[in-house]
């Protein structure tokens, strides 16, 4: 494809996840510089058309718009820190993971230097990078998203947040939250029936539709919750939810059910509160107050 005039972007990181985005910008024909840490890494991508840039320096010049995408959120700091003057006026565009307040962080130190932050969180695999099934949450400078939205289009589906440089971060996290917590309950229950010798493939097997037919009512709970009502009739209560005989029987087949513990003392909260006859939904009311 021919070249973008006037909309080079650097990419800094490539690992696997850098290398896909800077990959998927060539393939669309802007002009990428490139950089990483270790040399050796930009090959692939300078055969298909980018600059190497030899230092940070020379990457965060090369263009008004610099991607970074490294390990974590001190790599980032390490990386950018020395360059803060030749960032100025510049977008920088962060999808590295970190938390929240990292992220704001970030963005704070950008307002201090004059660099318009993005800050991104990508929902996706580096295959994935290219095609509208991934997404991508933005939040920051909404300047900076409008001007290089069709940029941002050709990574995945892009999705701006606000103007809370944290959102995108926050939302990445709670998704993968979700998402652990899932996969945490499948092993521990195929850890309970290979006590018994029944191979997790059997398991998987089963527990597969089982689980995708259950969150169907991730719904019905979330309105039960936006509404603030857990006395809605036709709930399965929290009294009925214990989680007793899924410990017992866990620790009679010798398997840790510390994971499991942890979710009936959030339900065990709610209970001695007085709120047993109401519905499952509740223990959200134990998550959303820490214990000291
Ligand atoms: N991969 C995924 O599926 C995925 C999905 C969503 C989000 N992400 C996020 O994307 C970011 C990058 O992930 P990745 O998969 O590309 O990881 P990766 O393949 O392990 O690459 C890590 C990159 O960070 C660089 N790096 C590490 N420490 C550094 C430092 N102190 N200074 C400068 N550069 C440093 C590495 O450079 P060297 O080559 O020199 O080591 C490499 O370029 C992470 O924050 C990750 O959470 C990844």
């Amino acid at each position: 494809m021919d070249k973008i005039a006037d909309q080079s972007v650097t990419v800094l990181g490539l690992g696997q996840m850098g290398s896909a985005l800077a990959r998927t910008l060539i393939d669309a024909g802007y002009p990428v510089t490139v950089w990483n840490r270790t040399s050796g890494r930009e090959r692939d991508l300078v055969a298909a058309g980018a600059e190497a840039a030899a230092s940070v320096t020379d990457a965060a010049s090369a263009s008004p718009v610099v991607v970074v995408c490294l390990l974590n959120h001190a790599s980032v700091q390490e990386t950018l820190g020395p360059v803060s003057e030749v960032l100025r006026s510049r977008i920088v565009i962060n999808p590295t993971t970190t938390t929240p307040n990292q992220a704001r962080d970030l963005s704070e130190w950008a307002g201090r230097h004059g660099i318009d932050y993005l800050d991104a969180a990508i929902m996706a695999v580096p295959a994935m990078i290219g095609s509208r099934g991934a997404q991508i949450f933005y939040s920051g400078s909404r300047q900076a998203y409008d001007a290089n939205l069709t940029m941002l289009d050709h990574w995945a589906t892009s999705e701006f947040r606000g103007n809370d440089a944290g959102l995108a971060s926050l939302l990445d996290l709670a998704m993968l939250s979700g998402m652990y917590h899932l996969f945490a309950g499948f092993f521990h229950g195929a850890a309970m029936v290979g006590s018994a010798s029944i191979s997790a493939t059997e398991f998987a097997a089963r527990q597969a539709p089982f689980l995708a037919a259950m969150t169907d009512g991730l719904m019905d709970f979330a309105k039960i919750i936006d509404g603030g009502d857990y006395t809605v009739p036709g709930q399965q209560s929290l009294d009925f939810s214990d989680h007793s005989d899924i410990i017992d029987a866990s620790d009679e087949q010798g398997v840790d059910s510390s994971s499991l513990v942890a979710i009936q003392q959030l339900l065990a909260r709610q209970i001695a509160a007085g709120h047993g006859s109401e519905g499952y939904p509740r223990i959200y009311q134990s998550l959303r107050t820490r214990r000291a």
